[in-house]
């Protein structure tokens, strides 16, 4: 989806508030997926409406299962089991995370299946997880170049493999083990620092065994192949990616106090907020609780005078999708916030080092850009900027926060891609009293 018009946050209002953080997208692809590689009734509550995540559901739909909406982010899926070859096209819109898992998932099948995206999901790099399950037995034709969308995958007939990592990455993970369900032998993956574990915790709830063992300051996951899966009941947490807007909001408006309740804990998902505790953050969690499997808790972001630090390298897996938004909270904070080996960051729904620097320098940060990695000095922060997204939804909502703490209004260019992560990010933010609109 692309939109032409803007959407404008201006300085002045103090928020203050409390809202409900969205389901998490990454534990909600998932439970469309399990669910559609599972035999029997998956019931999903608090499912994440937005556009990733539809399209994960179309494509569940596409390859057999049976998907119906109960009630809002309420889901049903029907699985038939395994997955059978779709009459259409997968296309999974601007989500990596979906098109990548379901790679996986498809692979252990005896089908063929094409898949596609948008023009920014054309653009990222395909062959980190297609090498490995190619070397499990996946066929791949590409449909115009190597490494990029579209790609025909022909499955089934699979060998588990062992297969070391470079990066700490939890879709080339979850898209290899999904594939080693349906493989002879067993199937490893070793990762160099250990990346979000939701795919593991989740095949354990639908019945799966898998071994993990720390390595390091990463672990070893394995599962044998042929193992099958049984539906369950999900509970989706809030997605602390999200929630991350609205705090970083608190934390950057004069005045403001802003709560999010229901935020999962996972410690591999709370780099940002390790980070800005560091940075001088005041943040406080309160009703910590197990929810679904995880912990979840209600995180409540003071306006704070925030310092910059250098961020810990072998924290970046905890926090990749954060660090443009931790980026523009660093533009308020007295002196330098360095943030390095996170050249991933290249590679995530548009460049976001390059478009962060582009943003922030427009709107009268100072930024110094490196190959993997970029430094933010605080100051006062001018906006009056309008900023190219490239259809980035992180990308436009870091720069909205920024706004509203400016000394003059920001503009994003095609706000509606908001809604592939966070459907009522506007709405949640006019609600914690921002002035948030289209321009
Ligand atoms: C995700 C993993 C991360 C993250 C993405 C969601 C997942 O990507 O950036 O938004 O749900 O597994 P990588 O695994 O490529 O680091």
């Amino acid at each position: 989806m692309t939109t032409t018009s803007l959407l404008t946050a201006r300085p002045g209002i103090a928020l203050k508030g409390a809202v409900r953080a969205p389901g998490d997208k990454s534990i909600s692809h998932r439970s469309l997926i399990l669910g559609a590689m599972a035999t029997g009734i998956t019931k999903i509550e608090g499912l994440l409406e937005g556009e990733d995540i539809l399209a994960t559901a179309r494509a569940v739909e596409a390859f057999g299962a049976t998907v119906t909406r109960l009630g809002a982010a309420h889901w049903q899926v029907d699985g038939r089991g395994g997955l059978t070859s779709p009459d259409q096209v997968i296309d999974c819109g601007n989500a990596g995370t979906g098109v990548r898992l379901l790679m996986g998932a498809a692979a252990g099948y005896l089908i063929t299946a094409t898949f596609d995206g948008d023009a920014s999901l054309r653009k990222r790099p395909m062959k980190r997880v297609t090498g490995p399950l190619a070397q499990m037995g996946v066929r791949f034709d590409w449909q115009t170049r190597e490494d990029r969308l579209p790609v025909t995958l022909s499955g089934g007939s699979l060998t588990g493999i062992d297969y070391a990592q470079t990066v700490a990455s939890a879709q080339i993970k979850s898209a290899i083990l999904l594939a080693g369900l349906n493989a002879s032998g067993t199937t490893t993956v070793l990762e160099p620092e250990k990346s979000r574990d939701h795919t593991e915790r989740m095949l354990r709830a639908f019945g799966a065994e898998v071994e993990v063992e720390s390595v390091g300051d990463g672990w070893r996951v394995s599962l044998l192949g042929g193992q099958t899966l049984t539906g369950t009941a999900v509970s989706v947490p809030g997605d602390p990616s999200s929630a991350a807007f609205p705090l970083a909001a608190g934390l950057i408006v004069p005045g403001a106090e802003v709560t999010v309740e229901g935020v999962m804990l996972n410690p591999l998902r709370t780099g940002l907020l390790d980070t800005w505790a560091e940075m001088g953050a005041e943040l406080t969690i309160t009703n910590r609780r197990s929810s679904g499997g995880e912990e979840v808790g209600d995180i409540t972001a003071r306006h704070s005078r925030l310092r910059g630090i250098v961020v810990p390298e072998r924290r970046a897996a905890s926090m990749i999708d954060e660090y443009p938004i931790l980026a523009a909270t660093a533009a308020f904070a007295e002196g330098s916030t360095i943030m390095r080996g996170i050249g991933e960051m290249r590679v995530k729904e548009s460049d976001r080092i390059a478009l962060m620097a582009a943003g922030l320098t427009a709107c009268g940060v100072q930024v110094e850009e490196e190959p993997e990695g970029f430094t933010v000095t605080g100051g006062p922060v001018a906006g009056g900027a309008t900023v190219t997204t490239h259809g980035d939804h992180r990308i436009a909502m870091s720069h909205l926060i920024l706004g509203l703490a400016a000394q003059a209004a920001v503009n994003v260019d095609e706000p509606g891609m908001i809604a592939t992560s966070f459907p009522d990010f506007v709405q949640m933010m006019q609600g914690l009293g921002a002035d948030m609109e289209a321009a």
